[in-house]
C-alpha cells in the first residue's frame, strides 16, 4: 500500500506541521504501508492560468512539476494532504496545487481513493481549515477518513501534545484501514454524489469544448 503525503509549509518537515504529519505517518508506518513525502517547498507548482488545456488534453499546459505530482496522486492507494493555517485557509503553495487540480476534480479522477488531512495554526479557526481541506478531497471523488488540526505551543510543540499524537498516529492507520478495507463512508456520500452530478453535467454542456473530461465521462458512465 503506497501513501503519498502532501505538505504546503513552506518550512517544509521542519516547521509544526511537519511536526504533526510526523505523527500521522507514524501511524501509517506501522501498518507495514510505504510512504512518501511531497514537500511543496521544493518543487515548482506555478498557479493556474485558466487556459483551459488540462480540460481539453488532459495534460497541463505549465511546464513545472504539477504534472508529475498528478501522477503520483493517481498512483497511490491513500494520500494525505497537510498545511498550515493561512488566513483562515491553506498556504499559496497548496492551494496553488489545489488549483492546478481543477482537470482532476472536473473527473473526480480519485474516486476510490483515501486521504487524510492535517492543519497547524498559530492560535485557532483548526476546523475551518480540515474542513476546507477535507472538501477538496471529496471533489476530486475521494473519500476523506478524517482531520487534524492543532494550534501551535511554540517552535515544533502543542498544547495536549500525547493526546494530540496518539490521535495523529491513529489517523495515520485509519487511513491504511480504510484502504486495505475499501472502507465506506455514508454521510460524504451525498456531496460526491451531487457533485458527480454537477461535474459531468458540466462536462456535458461543454463537450465540444473539452473532448478528453468528455471522453473520461463517457468511459465512466458509459
Ligand atoms: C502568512 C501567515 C499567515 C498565517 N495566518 C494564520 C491565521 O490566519 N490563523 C492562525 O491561527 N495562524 C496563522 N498563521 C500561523 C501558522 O498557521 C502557524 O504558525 C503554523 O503552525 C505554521 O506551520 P509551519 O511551521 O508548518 O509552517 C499564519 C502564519 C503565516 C506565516
Amino acid at each position: 500500500m503506497k501513501i503519498l503525503a502532501i505538505i504546503g509549509s513552506p518550512r517544509g518537515m521542519l516547521g509544526n506541521t511537519g511536526r504533526l504529519l510526523d505523527e500521522v505517518l507514524a501511524g501509517v508506518r506501522e501498518t507495514g504501508a510505504e510512504t512518501e513525502i511531497i514537500s511543496l517547498k521544493t518543487l515548482d507548482v506555478q498557479p493556474c492560468v485558466a487556459c483551459d488545456v488540462c480540460h481539453k488534453t488532459g495534460i497541463c499546459n505549465i511546464k513545472d512539476d504539477y504534472e508529475s505530482i498528478k501522477e503520483k496522486l493517481l498512483a497511490c492507494d491513500g494520500f494525505i494532504l497537510a498545511s498550515p493555517n493561512y488566513i483562515f485557509s491553506v498556504t499559496a503553495q497548496m492551494k496553488a496545487l489545489f488549483d492546478r487540480c481543477n482537470g482532476l476534480i472536473h473527473c473526480m479522477a480519485l474516486e476510490g481513493k483515501y486521504a487524510a488531512v492535517v492543519e497547524t495554526s498559530g492560535g485557532g479557526e483548526d476546523a475551518e481549515v480540515v474542513t476546507y481541506m477535507g472538501r477538496f478531497v471529496n471533489t476530486l471523488g475521494a473519500n476523506s477518513v478524517g482531520g487534524i488540526g492543532s494550534p501551535m505551543a511554540g517552535i515544533r510543540t502543542f498544547p495536549d501534545e500525547t493526546n494530540l499524537y496518539a490521535k495523529a498516529q491513529n489517523l495515520g492507520r485509519e487511513l491504511c484501514g480504510a484502504v486495505a478495507g475499501q472502507r465506506k463512508f455514508p454521510e460524504q456520500e451525498e456531496f460526491i454524489s451531487g457533485f458527480s452530478a454537477r461535474m459531468s453535467g458540466l462536462v456535458g454542456y461543454m463537450k465540444e469544448y473539452w473532448p478528453f473530461e468528455r471522453e473520461y465521462w463517457d468511459k465512466k458512465h458509459p
